[in-house]
């Protein structure tokens, strides 16, 4: 019999996270103040986060310890399962093998937890009563609403409006933990009212949820604010997934040649690679890539440069590749990776070289998360089959080269509330968008200049 999976007990999962900033080459620029424009400490970011968080989120240590109780919930799905794709490998006819971490087995059924979990500790442990975050498609805003619930914290979800009407599941998903949800904009924000005077029937933005949350925690004393990607501490938060992955290939005796995650914000990317790059930067030869839709393609064709976080401009300027902080993406159904930017630190380590990035249209996307569901039988989340995709074209280009290679990729997450987007494929409707260069040229003009 075939060896298919590598299981490690609970006693194994990480007891420390790794922070890349340690062994960065080139550390990220400092986060500027909105309306100073000079660097923001601390203390700017106390209204809204915890300082054990903004500790972590400036802290150059390489490891951080994790704390029992956020241990003791990993447990409830950690350490996720690492698989070897033999029946995909074999549809593909590919001498590469090819690997991939399922991280479709938390609650909320993606890595989000992974660092909403933390996140809720930390708020519960400094006395806040309230989170508010935005969310998406809602991956982001169930698996804060999970956390709330298994902390008792009180969760207010922004969930983007064109998702809140077409992706009722995951909302129920969030009521069912007991969050609170507004579709953004909404009346509830000074944000929202304003979008909404100007453009009534506004299908929202991540942009905008996130200006609607951060002003909720902003204003409201017990109140916080959660992100579920882009921020360091996010990232931090997520090397459980590398972590695990490098014990669980040092028992099959392999190594990746290349490292593959999607990239909305970053989260899951950084999580499956920083263990891996720490080995790069020591001299080890292996790839990471960089999956991103071609209709938001925040590495390919943003500008590095400073732009804030938000649409409204509430949020620090930070170092990214952007696409505008007003950038509306097109309605592709992979909600979670339509982020303008992308975090610092996955911006830094693209612009120095140890990231690549490929951008792929949104029908070859499915058509790859297909042949993935016929032969490993999981239907995965949009977003991640962006990671199917790129994992499959390097097993082709292996098979062309005729080289045996270890293909290594993040399954953020499965799709079965991702239904209606499948559904739409099945029927031909989706359509491949390319943002124009010229839109993006436009969105960028509108970025503040920092001297
Ligand atoms: C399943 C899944 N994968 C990936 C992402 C992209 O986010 P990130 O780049 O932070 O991992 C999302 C975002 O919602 C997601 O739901």
């Amino acid at each position: 019999m075939q060896e298919t999976k590598v299981v490690l007990p609970d006693r194994e999962i990480p007891k420390q996270w790794y922070n890349i900033m340690a062994d960065m080459p080139n550390k990220p620029k400092p986060p500027l103040h909105p309306g100073t424009k000079q660097p923001i400490g601390p203390q700017d970011l106390s209204a809204i986060f915890p300082m054990s968080l903004i500790e972590q989120e400036v802290s150059t240590q390489r490891w951080i310890d994790i704390p029992e109780e956020v241990l003791n919930i990993y447990a409830l799905w950690r350490p996720s399962p690492l698989y070897r794709a033999h029946r995909l490998e074999k549809a593909l006819g590919t001498p590469a093998k090819i690997y991939y971490k399922y991280e479709g087995v938390s609650p909320a059924g993606s890595h989000k937890p992974n660092t909403s979990i933390p996140q809720a500790y930390y708020n519960k442990a400094a006395g806040i009563r309230r989170i508010a975050t935005e969310t998406g498609a809602g991956q982001w805003g169930s698996s804060m609403a999970l956390a709330g619930s298994l902390f008792g914290l009180e969760v207010t979800v922004y969930m983007v409006k064109v998702s809140y009407d077409q992706k009722p599941y995951r909302r129920i998903a969030m009521e069912t933990w007991g969050a609170t949800v507004h579709p953004s904009p909404s009346t509830v924000t000074n944000t929202g009212r304003k979008i909404l005077e100007a453009t009534p029937d506004s299908p929202g933005s991540l942009g905008m949820a996130i200006s609607e949350a951060v002003e909720d925690a902003a204003t409201h004393d017990d109140t916080n604010y959660a992100l579920g990607s882009v921020l360091n501490h996010v990232l931090l938060h997520q090397t459980v997934i590398g972590l695990e992955a490098k014990k669980q290939f040092a028992l099959v005796g392999d190594y990746p040649d290349v490292v593959i995650g999607c990239c909305g914000g970053g989260s899951n990317l950084g999580g499956v690679s920083f263990p891996f790059l720490q080995d790069k930067i020591q001299g080890k030869n292996v790839r990471v890539v960089a999956v991103e839709p071609i209709s938001c393609p925040t590495l390919t064709k943003g500008e590095f440069r400073y732009d804030f976080g938000d649409t409204a401009g509430l949020t620090p300027l930070m170092m990214m590749y952007t696409l505008g902080h007003n950038f509306m993406p097109p309605g592709i159904h992979a909600g979670g990776l339509r982020y303008h930017a992308d975090s610092p630190l996955i911006c830094q380590l693209y612009h120095d070289k140890l990231i690549e990035a490929v951008a792929y249209g949104q029908t070859g996307v499915f058509e790859a998360a297909i042949t993935f569901a016929k032969t490993e039988g999981i239907i995965p989340a949009p977003e991640s089959s962006h990671a199917i995709k790129g994992a499959i074209d390097e097993a082709m280009k292996a098979k062309e080269e005729g080289k045996q290679k270890t293909i290594f990729f993040n399954l953020s997450g499965h799709g079965y509330l991702d239904m209606t987007a499948y559904q739409d494929f099945l029927a031909g409707k989706l359509v491949d968008y390319e943002y124009p260069d010229e839109k993006i040229k436009e969105a960028l003009k509108e970025l503040p200049v920092i001297e």
